[in-house]
């Protein structure tokens, strides 16, 4: 039987303090230490973003759950960019972001820490709202997105990734679903908790968009190839996920035993030196409706 050394409490949003225990803690640091690799990762779906989003009248941008701000810093890069502005829960996350707006001398990208349900943004500044897989985490998905709503100006847009279900999203799975019999998990199942799959359900999110007050809602499938070197794959496996939040508190023998059936879970999807797999995603589109 599985045995863990110490527990690290997956605990969720409290409400009650502006810090979210799980992006401040493990995760958090996790995201931090892996943004490189992570960036590299996730690169094609900032340029799905910033395609979709940029008109000509798109100045001031807000991202939402902006981490370690590949996003944020893409859109304020951009020739006639205003002020772009990322928002997230997680200290270690911002305090990367910050220093790489800095290092790059762009003085019109901010972050603010903060948890964007609860926020009070000042009414109507942004032309936009993007995100790259920062929206699943809210306890009360349809306050979170009013109170989004509230910072776009009139006519503003909202333009984001998320993940479809995890039965469509194998090499995102592979981690936990080779360690369940290890550990003693059960097998995970879809569900509207927040966390990475929350929004798996499209007609969900067309729910909780259309009742936060957003239209001209399009939801749309995007299956987007993606590669990991396999000397990062190792790393990815180690860090993120279920899998990289336990694997510290196992003993030795248990941890050695889990790391063999990740390997070898995660061979499958290696040819060529690299893990090349699709993500299933959606890309989600709205609107503020006009004055
Ligand atoms: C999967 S990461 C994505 C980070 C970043 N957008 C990227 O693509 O690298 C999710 C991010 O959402 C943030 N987050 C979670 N709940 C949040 C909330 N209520 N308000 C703001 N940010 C939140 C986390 O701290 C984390 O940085």
């Amino acid at each position: 039987m599985a045995r863990i050394t110490s527990v690290h409490k997956d605990r969720r949003w409290s409400g009650k303090v502006n810090k979210e225990p799980v992006w401040n803690a493990r995760r958090g640091h996790a995201w931090a230490d892996l943004q490189p690799l992570l960036d590299r990762l996730f690169l094609p779906f900032g340029e799905i973003i910033i395609d979709a989003t940029l008109t000509d009248r798109i100045r001031d941008v807000l991202d939402i759950g902006c981490g370690t701000g590949a996003t944020t810093l893409a859109f304020a890069r951009r020739r006639g960019a205003g002020r772009c502005t990322g928002i997230d829960v997680s200290l270690p996350l911002l305090n990367v972001a910050r220093r790489r707006a800095e290092a790059e001398g762009l003085a019109n990208a901010q972050f603010l820490e903060g948890d964007a349900q609860r926020h009070h943004f000042a009414p109507h500044t942004f032309d936009a709202v993007i995100s790259r897989f920062g929206v699943m985490f809210f306890d009360d998905p349809t306050s979170a997105f009013a109170n989004i709503r509230g910072a776009i100006r009139p006519a503003g847009t909202l333009t984001g990734v998320v993940w479809r279900s995890r039965s469509e999203n194998p090499f995102m799975m592979a981690g936990e679903l080779a360690a369940a019999p290890l550990l003693g998990w059960t097998a995970p199942a879809d569900s509207d908790a927040p966390g990475q799959f929350a929004f798996a359900d499209a007609a969900r999110v067309e729910n909780i968009l259309r009742d936060a007050g957003w239209d001209a809602i399009d939801i749309s499938p995007i299956d987007v190839p993606c590669r990991l070197p396999a000397g990062d794959l190792s790393t990815y496996v180690r860090r993120m996920g279920r899998v990289g939040m336990t694997l510290p508190d196992l003993e030795e023998g248990l941890r050695a035993t889990v790391e063999v059936a990740l390997d070898e879970a995660f061979a499958g999807f290696v040819t060529d030196g690299a893990a090349s797999f699709d993500c299933a995603c959606w890309l989600v589109r709205a609107r503020n409706p006009p004055d």
